[in-house]
């Protein structure tokens, strides 16, 4: 796993001592004073460089000057912010992304002053942090040593090399240090959904996505698993023939944090389910070759799931919360499921699979049967990489947020406008329920070609008991194969896990006793 860049805080002083220093510079505005010093003690440098360059402090533009006479900075960096008034949060991500995309390999210590700044949150300096933090990911296992200095491109960072250390100078000095914990426990959780996406399938089987959690424990998690005669036991047949055709054994896995004080019996759990397929061939309507690949992600949502839970145990967040994930494997074989098989998942409700590719659901329909009838959830939010539509739609910008309630899905969709793990919001509608009516079951497991994921998410809805709120984010584009961006150099994204903490923290904590 990738180390977490080291931060640390202090009061802001006349010149920090790091080789590489970072400062801000407001759009319309003269130079603060504190560039202004700096370009004195370099005899003019800075602002020759400044004028040399033509350097415009609009939002995310740089300048590096390099080796300034007289400076103890040889490398300094001057990032342009734009307006600092309407800088968000995830701004501030954005920019500690930029400023750690712009650091050659070689960097070990960066000092970035938050001074002369107007209207400067506490949020900034955390935000810079953790999108320096969130792009210092980086997934090179599997490179051998020769390959990796031959590839390595200037931001990635070797493993086994140390991320630069950070240093924040900023006027709350080191009162920022708790605030610290949260944003490094997010990372840590972002950081697992990473690793757990981009590893293939070979490793990660569901034996092996097993154990992983079950290392979580030393989180301060409870980890239960039920192993393939328990899911036969429970009558959890719709998972199971997801995996029936696979030489690897299905698992579900149930992490639970209990981090709410004093509640009261019957307040229940926030429950986080998520579709573990460690590879998805199609089965037996077996997908095309170009591009199956990529289907070692579709354990996206029990990657975020896993992650959220981790981060939730690492922060020892103020709720309770449940994740539940289904871990198989989706291949074509002598024992695997035929199309127009007929299977009675464990609500009773019968399935007609008339598309064993469409084996997403399947998973989903009994993991929230379990999740009603075992884990007391006050609400429910699957995530899942469930259709290849929902790219159609959204692209790989936004989830797609399906949901009973609208009040769960506002909070949803505004966590994940804070986090930046952006949703949006379709519907749901019984009008669709004809589309996926069985001939010869209850329910077939295929809509027409028509809005698949709308078809899908209405699917899963039908194993949802009336009066429980229950969002579902179809992450199939938003999860993998995803575009390098400020804060992402990962094909898998980690999606959900930021959404997910935020989504505690912001509506469903109890306020901890140090608050
Ligand atoms: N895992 C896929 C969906 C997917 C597609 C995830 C692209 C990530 C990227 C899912 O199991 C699937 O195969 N869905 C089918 C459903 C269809 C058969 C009704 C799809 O989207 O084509
Ligand atoms: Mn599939
Ligand atoms: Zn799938």
């Amino acid at each position: 796993m990738t180390e977490l860049p080291a931060v640390s805080f202090a009061s802001l002083q006349p010149e920090p001592k790091s080789p590489t220093a970072i400062y801000f510079v407001t759009e319309g505005e003269e130079l603060p004073p504190p560039i202004k010093r700096l370009d004195k003690a370099s005899a003019g440098a800075v602002s020759r460089a400044i004028e040399v360059a033509g350097f415009k402090p609009k939002r995310k533009n740089l300048l590096e000057i390099l080796a300034p006479h007289g400076l103890k900075a040889a490398r300094l960096l001057l990032v342009g912010i734009g307006d600092a008034k309407t800088l968000t949060h995830r701004d501030w991500m954005d920019l500690g992304g930029v400023v750690r995309g712009k650091l050659p390999k070689k960097t070990t210590e960066v000092d970035v002053v938050f001074a002369g700044v107007d209207h400067l949150p506490e949020e900034a300096p955390l935000g810079f942090a953790a999108g320096f933090g969130l792009r210092s990911y980086t997934f090179k296992k599997y490179k051998s040593k020769a390959a990796k200095s031959a590839d390595g491109g200037e931001e990635e960072q070797d493993e086994g090399r140390a991320p630069p250390k950070l240093s924040i100078f900023s006027c709350w000095g080191d009162k920022l240090a708790a605030k610290l914990q949260h944003t490094e426990a997010a990372l840590s959780g972002v950081y697992l959904a990473r690793d757990l996406v981009n590893e293939p399938a070979n490793i990660l089987t569901p034996p092996e996505f097993t154990a992983r959690l079950r290392a979580l424990e030393a989180l301060g998690l409870t980890v239960e698993v039920l192993d393939e005669p328990k899911l036969k036991s429970l009558g959890m047949n719709a998972l199971l023939a997801v995996g029936q055709g696979s030489a690897q054994p299905t698992s579900v896995v149930v992490l639970k944090w209990n981090g709410a004080v004093g509640r009261s019996a019957g307040d229940g759990n926030i429950v986080f389910v998520g579709k573990g397929v460690c590879f998805d061939s199609g089965g037996i309507s077996i997908k095309p070759s170009p591009g199956m690949e990529d289907m070692k992600g579709d354990m996206g949502g029990a990657a975020a799931v896993a992650g959220a839970m981790a981060t939730l145990a690492l922060r020892k967040a103020a709720v309770n919360a449940v994740g539940i994930v289904g871990l198989v494997e989706n291949m074509p074989s002598g024992t695997a499921t035929r199309p127009g098989d007929i299977v009675t998942s464990a609500s009773g409700q019968t399935i007609e699979i008339l598309n064993t590719d469409a084996e997403g659901r399947l998973v989903l329909a009994d993991l929230l049967w379990y999740a009603q009838e075992h884990l007391e959830p006050k609400l429910l939010i699957t995530l899942a990489t469930l259709t290849g539509a929902i790219l159609v739609a959204l692209g790989k910008e936004y989830a797609g947020l399906f949901s009973n309630d609208d009040k769960l899905a506002s909070e949803i969709a505004e966590a994940g406008a804070e986090s930046g793990e952006l949703a949006w919001r379709m519907p749901l509608s019984k009008k669709y329920n004809k589309m996926i009516d069985g001939k010869f079951a209850d329910i077939k497991n295929i809509g027409a070609r028509d809005a698949g994921s709308i078809t899908a998410a209405q699917f899963v809805q039908r194993f949802v008991k009336n009066g429980t709120p229950w969002a579902h984010l179809d992450i199939a584009g938003t999860a993998m194969a995803s575009p390098s961006t400020d804060i992402n150099p990962s094909w898998g994204s980690g999606y959900g896990v930021r959404l997910l903490d935020r989504f505690s923290a912001k509506f469903h904590e109890t306020p901890s006793a140090e608050d």
